[in-house]
Order: C-alpha cells, then structure tokens, then sequence
C-alpha cells in the first residue's frame, strides 16, 4: 500500500482500493465524491451507472429500472458484470472508491475472486430517523444531474437548478415508500457485510452523522491513523 498526500494546493495522491458500506442516505456518494476528488483517484457508484443506463434506455436500464423504482436490489450478475467491466479500465489499477458495491456477499466473494484486493470497507453509520429525512428531502436537476437538498442545501431559487437552471425532480426511489423497501432491503440483504469484512479485519467504523466536512475529517482522520 503506497499512499502519498501533499497538502497546500498540491496534488494529493492516495494509492488505496476503499469500499463505502452503508445504508441507503448514510452519504456514501456524498462522501465517496469528496474523497476521491481530494486524492485523485476514481468513484465507482453503481447507483449512478444504473441510473445513467435508465435515463439512455440501455438494455442495463431496462432490466434494471423495475427493481430500482421499487427500492430492490438489482440481481447480481447484472452489477458483477457491469463491476468488472469497469475495474478493468486503467484508471482503476491504483486504487478506487466502491460506492454501493459490494452489496450482498455475493458480490463481496465475486469481487474477491476477480482477484481485487480491497485495502479497507468504511461504514457509515446514521440513525434510522436521519437517514428517512436526508433521502426524502433531496432534489436532482432533470438536467445536469446536480443535487440539491430541500433542508440543507437547498437551491436560491426553489424548483430549479443553481448551475444550469434545470427543473428539480425527486427520485422516484427517495418517497418515502419505496424509501421503507430500501431500508428492508439493506438490512436482509447488505448488512451481513459488516460481519463479513468485519471477520477479514477490514471494517472500520465512522460516524455518519454532523455535517458533510466534519464527516468528510473522520474518514480522513481514520486514513492517517492506518498509516502511522
Ligand atoms: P444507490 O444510488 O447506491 O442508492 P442507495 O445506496 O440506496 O442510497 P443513496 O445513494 O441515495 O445513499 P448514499 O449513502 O450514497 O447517500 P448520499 O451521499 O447519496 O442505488 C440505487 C439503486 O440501484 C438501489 O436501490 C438498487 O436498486 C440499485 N443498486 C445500486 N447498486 C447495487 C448493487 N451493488 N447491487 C444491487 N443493486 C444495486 O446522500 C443521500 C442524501 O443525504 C443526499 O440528499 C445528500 O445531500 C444528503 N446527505 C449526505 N450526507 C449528509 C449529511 N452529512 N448531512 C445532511 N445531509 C446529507
């Protein structure tokens, strides 16, 4: 593991292979997009690739969209297929942020025997009531994608987008319905990933709550802390 981090403007560099875990909310993405933006290396979300794939009517898209609109995982092969597609870009070789994969053992084993070699799995951990209140609250602009938050980060002008002027939409899988069916979903389904990388002595723990700088910090602290 070789990790360089140059502060004062310069190029940070962090040369590690990072899986975010989490609930649906716990500000994976969010966090995720922070650190790989500070450390120069790439954001796999597979939440993202899917959604993208939905919005161009891809067969991916198609296949995908049932489950995504009602708050249920996509199957397996579909993400391991599209997971190993993207590993083996270039840009992945020295290191990367997992962002909503792996997510039921299955995946993990998959992922462990495509021969990658994960350096740690960071939780985020955000009580239940939290997390309802950030995924009901967030709009997305139909049209540059930008996200905004009707409580914390909320547009200057309410409906549309700051940056391009785009209409905001909510998610169809953020009401609080289909929001309900995620939680499910990641209990039966994700959660017995702590005791996986927990027993491979992967799993580290962050406070997911507070706000986005001060958990951005623990995640940071939490790196330097494995270095020494
Ligand atoms: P995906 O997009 O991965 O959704 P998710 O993990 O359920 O939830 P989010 O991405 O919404 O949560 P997050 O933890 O990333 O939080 P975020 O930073 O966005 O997946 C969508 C669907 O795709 C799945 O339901 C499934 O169907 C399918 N899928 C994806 N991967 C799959 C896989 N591996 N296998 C099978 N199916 C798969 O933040 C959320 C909100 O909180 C935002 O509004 C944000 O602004 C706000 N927020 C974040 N941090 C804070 C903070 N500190 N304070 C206040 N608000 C905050």
């Amino acid at each position: 593991m070789r990790r360089e981090c140059k502060e004062g403007g310069q190029t940070n560099r962090i040369k590690m292979k990072l899986v975010f875990l989490g609930p649906p909310g716990s500000g994976k993405g969010t966090q995720a997009k922070l650190l790989c933006g500070r450390y120069s290396i790439p954001q796999i979300s597979t939440g993202d690739i899917l959604r993208q794939a939905v919005r161009d009517h891809t067969p991916l898209g198609e296949q995908a969209k049932a489950y995504m609109d009602q708050g249920l995982l996509v199957s397996d092969d579909l993400i391991i297929g599209i997971i190993a597609e993207c590993l083996r870009k270039s840009d992945c070789g020295e290191g990367y942020i997992l962002d909503g994969f792996p997510r039921t053992v299955p995946q993990a084993e998959a992922l462990e025997q495509s021969g990658e070699v994960l350096d740690h799995v960071f939780l985020l951990e955000v009580a239940e009531a939290e997390l309802v209140g950030r995924l009901t609250g967030r709009r997305v602009c139909s049209s540059c994608n930008q996200e905004y938050h009707i409580q914390f980060y909320p547009p200057s002008r309410e409906g549309y987008c700051d940056r391009c002027g785009g209409e905001l939409l909510q998610r169809k899988d953020d009401k609080e319905e289909t929001i309900g069916h995620r939680l499910v979903e990641y209990e039966r389904r994700t959660k017995s990933l702590v005791d996986y990388y927990g027993g491979k002595g992967k799993l580290r723990r962050i406070a997911g709550d507070g706000n986005l700088e001060t958990i951005s910090g623990r995640i940071r602290q939490e790196l330097e802390d494995i270095d020494r």
